[in-house]
């Protein structure tokens, strides 16, 4: 993607506010990162590297503007000294994966519940602009409604669901009780450069990529009729910057990130294999415990009050993304 695509955005913020990403060495977080080092902003990273990679920030490393900070949300004292002095918090750091949180439900409530609660606090001890922070489309929970609109939530599936609305209501609270500007971003099904392909917990776009270019079997979990709302991650990119933009109005508020349109897994596949030219076996399996059928959001809210509105589809994405794997694995 292009690095000056987001330079009308960027010109907007102020050049000397301090930026603190948690999650930094992470999929989203690096791709953060990655655009508010090259634009110049001071740029401090923080994971601890559980789930992250050092190579996802590697080239950063020389910009005397960029600093790692190896460290863990869960330590209140580590999050109040990466905040002195910064203007937005961008939180991702957390522990993804519906069906992971299934199986370490207590791993969960420390890291994504306690772990955004110091990044809050933190934020409030050093007076922080404002904290942007990552929700999740799993808050919606068993609700039938298609499109999810804010506010007509179901009951929660999984630990990692109840995580985020968890930090959703904190965010809100953060924001009306002690006047942190907060604003909740939730995420749907995001992909694009530097999402780990491996390991059991991956995500379908890069599991069906990496699958596709070694000519390796394709795992399908449930008959591959439920369908997401894959999201680009330009498009989350452009969502962080306009959620530190927005007027403090919005503070307290969550939004649906998304691209605004829905897909079956079995499209997917087939989109993958046509951009490709292969076509990998697909193995079907169980559904996963946790797992929603279908998302698919509105996205009018994140336009109105965020001016969010996606410039890459589904089909842009893809081929961006399979150019990166390509050089990359
Ligand atoms: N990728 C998606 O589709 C998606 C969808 C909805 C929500 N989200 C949310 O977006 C955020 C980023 O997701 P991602 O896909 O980039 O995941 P990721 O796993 O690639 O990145 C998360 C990063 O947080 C770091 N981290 C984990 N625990 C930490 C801790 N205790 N202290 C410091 N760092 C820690 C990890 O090492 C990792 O680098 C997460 O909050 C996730 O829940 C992602």
């Amino acid at each position: 993607m292009p690095d000056n695509m987001y330079e009308e955005i960027l010109t907007q913020i102020k050049p000397d506010s301090v930026f603190l990403v948690t999650g930094g060495a992470g999929f989203i977080g690096s791709n953060l990162c990655n655009v508010l080092v090259r634009h110049g902003f001071e740029v401090r990273c923080f994971d601890d590297l559980s789930n992250g990679f050092r190579k996802n920030i590697e080239d950063l490393l020389e910009y005397p503007n960029f600093q790692f900070i190896e460290d863990t949300i869960v330590d209140f004292n580590a999050c109040l000294k990466a905040t002195e002095g910064v203007d937005y918090v961008l939180h991702q750091a957390a522990w993804g994966s519906v069906p992971r949180s299934v199986q370490y439900p207590l791993i969960y409530e420390q890291i994504n519940i306690q772990g955004t609660l110091n990044i809050m606090e933190a934020c409030r001890q050093n007076s922080v602009r404002r904290l942007v922070y990552a929700s999740s489309s799993s808050v919606y929970g068993d609700h039938p409604k298609l499109p999810k609109v804010e506010g007509v939530e179901g009951r929660l599936l999984s630990p990692y669901a109840l995580t985020k609305s968890v930090d959703e209501q904190y965010g809100r609270l953060y924001s009306s009780l002690y006047a942190v500007e907060t604003c909740g971003l939730r995420y749907f099904n995001v992909f694009g450069r530097n999402q780990n392909p491996l390991g059991s917990y991956a995500a379908v776009i890069p599991r069906f990529i990496c699958a596709a270019l070694k000519d390796e079997p394709v795992q399908i979990h449930g008959d591959g009729t439920q369908s997401r709302d894959f999201t680009y991650i330009a498009n989350v990119i452009q969502a962080n910057l306009k959620a530190c933009l927005a007027p403090s109005s919005i503070s307290g508020n969550v939004y649906n990130i998304a691209a605004g349109s829905r897909t079956t897994i079995l499209d997917l596949y087939q989109m993958i294999c046509d951009q490709l030219g292969a076509t990998p076996r697909m193995e079907f399996v169980d559904t996963r415990p946790g797992d929603i059928k279908h998302s698919f959001a509105s996205i009018e809210r994140a336009g109105e009050d965020l001016g969010y509105k996606p410039t890459h589809d589904l089909a842009e994405g893809i081929s961006l993304t399979i150019d990166w794997y390509r050089k990359s694995y």
